[in-house]
């Protein structure tokens, strides 16, 4: 040992995050059983080993908008609030909030569950992300299970362990990597949505399709009619080609330190929209959805892309009704400025220039620090 020094070796954090089941259910009514029901695993023999589910205590997260889905009515009046908790927030960007965070661990605290205890966040990216930011602070880690209810949390905000709340305005600026031990996918769920929660998943789906999946890029590009119908196959297709798609990158870069980054792509801007707009007013796909026509127009002007790759793309999402105009119509003409400087507080960057991730193509993805006057000329 060297006399000067110490070193400390830890085993891995949180152990019980390193694995994700996602098993998609052919109705939400067989879903919801499947909390209680025994669950049988590979034991290391081979040989099949039962767990039983139904001693295990939950606590329950979800909000005003999926516990009024019938449903769900009728499992919350069978939940036994003896055994588990259940604490319903009120829908929206604007409720998440630390507070709620807190709230959660509040009750799961007061109704005395430990870390052994299942934390089931049970809605959207919103949801989802709040129960785990708080399984993943309650007692320096409980356990986490995720039933994403839209097609954004779905495809993308559950899979893959980010955790948190906005905090200050700033959209999604506290929070840990904390994976989710099981998700539980219905694509019956997407039915119930309103036309615009359905859009807003629409918007991260272009953003997979264009990072990684050409076929899916090209459904939401020829299949318009289809999409917008929400065909249940169409729809079961457009959730597994996004959870493969995201499955594949988090596995290689959990903790954002590399590819993961790529997933941000549209968000630089995306994120300052929705920002300087208020959180809570622009749907978050939408605003990512224009995000991704002003990348690559900065891609063309940077020099990596041709304007037939860019046409394809603001095709594509002038389809479903999203701007690709330099400002969206909700913020002042004259925002550039204020988007910019929303820009310089992006977590991806790490020194004074923005971090963009820009395309060459599709399917081709480049990550660049960008001056600011780049970024204006596409303002
Ligand atoms: N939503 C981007 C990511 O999960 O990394």
């Amino acid at each position: 040992m060297n006399e000067d020094k110490l070193e400390l070796f830890y085993e891995p954090i949180n152990l019980g995050t390193n694995k994700t089941d996602i098993v998609f259910y052919k109705n939400i009514d067989l879903l919801l059983t499947a909390f209680f029901a025994d669950t049988v695993i590979q034991g290391i023999d081979g040989k099949p080993v039962i767990i039983s589910n139904k001693k295990q205590r939950r606590v329950f997260v979800t909000d005003t908008n999926v516990a009024k889905l019938p449903q769900f009515k009728t499992f919350i009046s069978t939940i036994n609030l003896k055994e588990h908790s259940l604490i319903i927030l009120p829908a929206g960007e604007k409720n998440k909030t630390i507070e709620n965070v807190l709230a959660i661990a509040k009750t799961a605290l007061e109704d005395g569950h430990m870390r052994n205890s299942v934390f089931t966040g049970i809605g959207g990216g919103v949801i989802c992300d709040m129960t785990a930011f708080a399984a993943s602070i309650f007692k320096r880690g409980a356990k986490l299970e995720l039933v994403p209810t839209t097609l954004l949390a779905m495809v993308d905000a559950a899979i893959g362990g980010k955790t948190g709340c906005d905090f200050d305005n700033w959209k999604n600026m506290l929070g840990t990597f904390f994976p989710a031990q099981k998700l539980y996918d219905c694509p019956d769920f997407v039915q119930s949505l309103s036309e615009e929660e359905y859009r807003s998943g629409l918007g991260e789906v272009v953003k997979t399709g264009m990072l990684y999946a050409p076929k899916l890029f090209q459904i939401m590009s020829d299949e318009k009619q289809k999409v917008l119908s929400r065909d249940p196959e169409t729809v079961y297709e457009i959730i597994k080609r996004c959870s493969l798609a995201k499955a594949n990158i988090v596995q290689r870069d959990l903790m954002e330190k590399g590819p993961r980054m790529e997933l941000n792509l549209g968000h630089t801007f995306g994120h300052a929209y929705e920002s300087l707009a208020g959180l809570g007013k622009i749907p978050h796909g939408d605003a990512v959805a224009w995000g991704l026509g002003r990348t690559v127009e900065l891609s063309v002007v940077l020099g990596y892309c041709q304007n037939d790759y860019k046409n394809d793309v603001f095709a594509c999402l002038n389809n479903y009704g999203w701007s690709t105009a330099p400002i969206p119509p909700e913020l002042a003409q004259d925002s550039a400025d204020s988007l910019i400087q929303i820009m310089h507080k992006d977590k991806k960057n790490s020194g004074e220039k923005i971090r963009c991730i820009l395309q060459k193509e599709l399917n081709m993805t480049i990550i660049e620090e960008i001056a600011d006057s780049d970024i204006r000329a596409v303002l």
